[in-house]
C-alpha cells in the first residue's frame, strides 16, 4: 500500500525549499527593520481559544477547524490562524509588564478544512505580526506597510490595499440593527448562507461573494457611513497617513473580513496575478480581544499573510529567483585511494565553509562528471594517482571549461 499526502496538503520539494528560505529571509529581515521580534506558539490550543476570538458563528469555527478530543478527552483545535494563540501566549506570559508596547511576528503552518482549489490548502502558511498595547493608527498603517515592503522586496510591484472601518462596541451595535431591517426586507432573495447571517452577523451579508447577494444589497447603508466620532477621527487617521505615505488604497465599505474580532479598521491586499482566492493578506484592529480571553483591556492590531500565495505571485512574476544552491567544487575520484583522499577534502572545505560534493556510489569517472553537471557544480577537481603524487590538479570551471592549475593542499576557488 502507498501512502499518499491528506486532501489539501502538499509536500515542499528539495527543488522548491530555496525559494521559501528566501522569502523567509526577506520576512525575517523587514521584521527585524520593523523592530518585531519573533514568537513561537504551539501549533495545537484549546479549542475554546479559537471558538471565543475568532467568533462561533465564522466559517473557520462553525465548518473548517481542526478539532478532536485528545486521549485525555480534551478538545484540542490544530491553530486555523496565529492571532488567537499569539494573544493568549501574551496573556500567559504577561509580556504585557515587561513592555507597555509589544510587537511580535510568526511565521508557520495553519490549518483549515477548507475545500482545496489552487491557492487554498488545508494546511497553510503564514507570516503575520501582532502589536498590542497601543491604540495608534500609525500601528494600523505599519501592518499594513510591513507586508507591502516584503513584496516590494521581494519585486512585487502590483496589489491593491482595501481598507473599511468596521467601527466599535459603541457605534455597531447600532448599525447592525439599521442593516438587519433592511435586510430583512429582501431576506427570501437572498442566499442560504446570507439568510443565515441576517440574524448572527448581518455585516458579513454584505461581504459575500454571492452575485445575487451583491446586487441585492447594493445600496445598504455601510458601516463606514456610522462611525462613532473616535472611530471616524481614527479611520481618518490612518488614510491621511496612508496618503503621507504615498500608498494607493481603495476604501471598501463591504469589507468586513471573516474573522469576528476586529474593532475600527480592517484591511486586506490582494493581487490580480491570483485566481479567485486573491487575498494575499489580511488583517486590522482589535481593541476587545485580549479582554476577551481574560487579560487586561489592551488595544491590538495585526496583519497574515499566506506564503503559498505569495509564492504563486512570484512563480507568475518570475520572481524569487535565488542565489544557485549547487556545490561549489565537486570532486572526482579516479580510483579507490583518491575517492577516500576527495571525500576527506570534501569534509575538511566544508568545515572552512564551502559547499563541497563528492561520489558515493562509486560511479564511473564519466558518471561522476555527469553527476557534477547535473547537480550544476561551478568547479570539478579530477583527482588520481598522478595528481596525488605532485598534489597539483586542475581545476575546471563547469561554465567556460577553462582549466586551471590548482594546489591540492591549499584549494583556491578564483572569485
Ligand atoms: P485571514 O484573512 O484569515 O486572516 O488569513 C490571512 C491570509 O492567510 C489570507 O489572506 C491568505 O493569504 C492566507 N490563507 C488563509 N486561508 C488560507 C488557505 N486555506 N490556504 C492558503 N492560504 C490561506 C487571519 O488569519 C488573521 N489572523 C489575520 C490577522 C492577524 N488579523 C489581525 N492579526
Amino acid at each position: 500500500m502507498k501512502f499518499r499526502t491528506i486532501k489539501g496538503t502538499k509536500d515542499i520539494l528539495p527543488e522548491e525549499t530555496a525559494g521559501w528560505q528566501n522569502v523567509e529571509s526577506v520576512i525575517r529581515r523587514v521584521m527585524r527593520n520593523f523592530n518585531y521580534q519573533e514568537i513561537r506558539t504551539p501549533t495545537f490550543e484549546q479549542t475554546g481559544l479559537f471558538a471565543r476570538s475568532i467568533g462561533e458563528l465564522t466559517d473557520i469555527v462553525s465548518k473548517e477547524m481542526y478539532t478532536f478530543l485528545d486521549r485525555s478527552e480534551e478538545s484540542i483545535t490544530l491553530r486555523p490562524e496565529g492571532t488567537a494563540a499569539t494573544l493568549r501566549a501574551y496573556i500567559q506570559n504577561n509580556l504585557g509588564e515587561q513592555s507597555p508596547l509589544t510587537k511580535v511576528y510568526y511565521i508557520g503552518p495553519m490549518f483549515r478544512q477548507e475545500r482545496p482549489q489552487a491557492g487554498r490548502l488545508r494546511q497553510f502558511h503564514q507570516f503575520g505580526a501582532e502589536a498590542l498595547g497601543a491604540s495608534s493608527p500609525q500601528l494600523d498603517v505599519e501592518m499594513m506597510v510591513l507586508p507591502l515592503e516584503i513584496y516590494k522586496q521581494l519585486g512585487i510591484d502590483h496589489f491593491s490595499l482595501k481598507i473599511n472601518s468596521v467601527g466599535c462596541e459603541k457605534c455597531r451595535p447600532a448599525y447592525k440593527q439599521l442593516l438587519q431591517t433592511e435586510l430583512r426586507k429582501i431576506f427570501t432573495q437572498l442566499s442560504h448562507d446570507s439568510q443565515v447571517r441576517v440574524e448572527q452577523n448581518p455585516l458579513r451579508v454584505l461581504d459575500s461573494k454571492d452575485k445575487k447577494d451583491r446586487e441585492l444589497t447594493a445600496g445598504m447603508p455601510l458601516m463606514n457611513e456610522h462611525l462613532c466620532e473616535e472611530c471616524t477621527v481614527h479611520f481618518a487617521s490612518v488614510r491621511s497617513l496612508l496618503d503621507a505615505l504615498n500608498i494607493p488604497y481603495e476604501v471598501d465599505g463591504r469589507l468586513v473580513r471573516g474573522l469576528d474580532y476586529y474593532t475600527k479598521t480592517a484591511f486586506e491586499i490582494t493581487s490580480t496575478a491570483l485566481g479567485s482566492q486573491d487575498a494575499l493578506a489580511g488583517g486590522g484592529r482589535y481593541d476587545l480581544l485580549v479582554e476577551e480571553l481574560g487579560g487586561k483591556q489592551t488595544p491590538g492590531v495585526g496583519f497574515a499573510a499566506g506564503i503559498e500565495r505569495l509564492l504563486i505571485v512570484l512563480s507568475k512574476l518570475n520572481e524569487n529567483k535565488i542565489a544557485s544552491s549547487a556545490p561549489v567544487i565537486f570532486f572526482v575520484g579516479l580510483d579507490e585511494t583518491a575517492r577516500i583522499w576527495t571525500f576527506l577534502k570534501t569534509n575538511e572545505l566544508r568545515r572552512q565553509g564551502t559547499c563541497a560534493e563528492v561520489d558515493y556510489l562509486g560511479r564511473s569517472v564519466k558518471s561522476q562528471m555527469r553527476e557534477a553537471n547535473r547537480q550544476q557544480a561551478q568547479y570539478v577537481i579530477v583527482v588520481g594517482e598522478q595528481e596525488l603524487k605532485t598534489k597539483t590538479a586542475k581545476l575546471k570551471n563547469m561554465h567556460t571549461g577553462e582549466e586551471t592549475a590548482v594546489s591540492l593542499e591549499k584549494i583556491e576557488i578564483p572569485s
